[in-house]
């Protein structure tokens, strides 16, 4: 697909396809477009030219809540909890959103218990949002993402402004929640897209530079002269 505005090609003929990992990241210099496939997955930008498909269906040009209830479900790069209200009951006004995939899977979401549990945060289900660390805010989020039984999940920067123990629990959270949940992440911090393993996508200007395993795109001395700025223009 072609994602323009104005003159500006922010999406170049980008031809992108997931599915075969339970984990893809997506890598880039800022202003590749990363954020902007995600907004063109869920329906928030429209493509120029192209198409969106999910198994097998033609979706280009469906709402962002039709994506989200057919089981693409995205978490901002900006946390977005309810910060007067307990963990327990942001989840449960997550599991009742539209993103819901109930039509899609057949069933509920998953139990906020479980959930919590899985985000190591059961101790503070009744603690309220606002007082959790940024960390914990982060893991919540991507709990509400997740509690609805997504078939899907984009992760848009789940580490940012993480220390190190953090980026690596909610590396953990990302890999334990992809085996029943395939993830696309976000991010600037190689150490956690190592951590996460999978299949790794750099973006550059808009398309597909490279796709292969961490350790292939770390050799990769244009992956490398794009980081570092020198090929910024090619
Ligand atoms: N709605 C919009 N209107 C005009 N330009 C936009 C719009 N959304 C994004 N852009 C431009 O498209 C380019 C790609 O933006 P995008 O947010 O997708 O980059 P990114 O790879 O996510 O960058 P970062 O790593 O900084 O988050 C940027 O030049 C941005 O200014
Ligand atoms: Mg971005």
């Amino acid at each position: 697909m072609t994602v323009q505005f104005g003159g500006l090609k922010v999406l170049n003929q980008l031809s992108l396809e997931f599915g075969d990992s339970p984990i893809s990241s997506l890598i880039g210099p800022n202003g590749a477009g990363k954020t902007t496939v995600f907004n063109a997955f869920s329906g928030i930008v429209k493509p120029s030219t192209g198409r969106l498909l999910f198994e097998g269906r033609d979706i280009t040009g469906s709402s962002p809540v039709a994506i989200a209830r057919l089981g693409i479900v995205r978490k901002l790069q900006v946390p977005t909890v309810f910060p007067g209200l307990s963990v327990s009951d942001n989840l449960k006004i997550a599991a009742q959103a539209p993103r819901r995939s109930h039509e899609a899977s057949g069933g509920g979401g998953w139990k906020i218990d479980d959930v919590t549990d899985l985000l190591h945060l059961s101790a503070k289900r009744g603690k309220i949002a606002g007082e959790l660390s940024h960390g914990e805010r982060q893991w919540l989020e991507i709990g509400m993402a997740f509690v609805g039984r997504p078939k899907v999940l984009l992760l848009d920067e789940p580490a940012a402004g993480l220390g190190p123990d953090e980026s690596e629990h909610t590396a953990r959270l990302i890999k334990e929640i992809s085996h029943l949940c395939p993830a696309v992440v976000i991010e600037h911090d190689m150490n956690f897209i190592r951590s996460l393993g999978g299949r790794v996508i750099v973006l550059h200007q808009g398309a597909v530079l490279r796709q292969g395993t961490m350790e292939e795109i770390e050799s990769d001395p244009v992956v490398r002269d794009i980081y570092l700025g020198r090929h910024s223009n090619a």
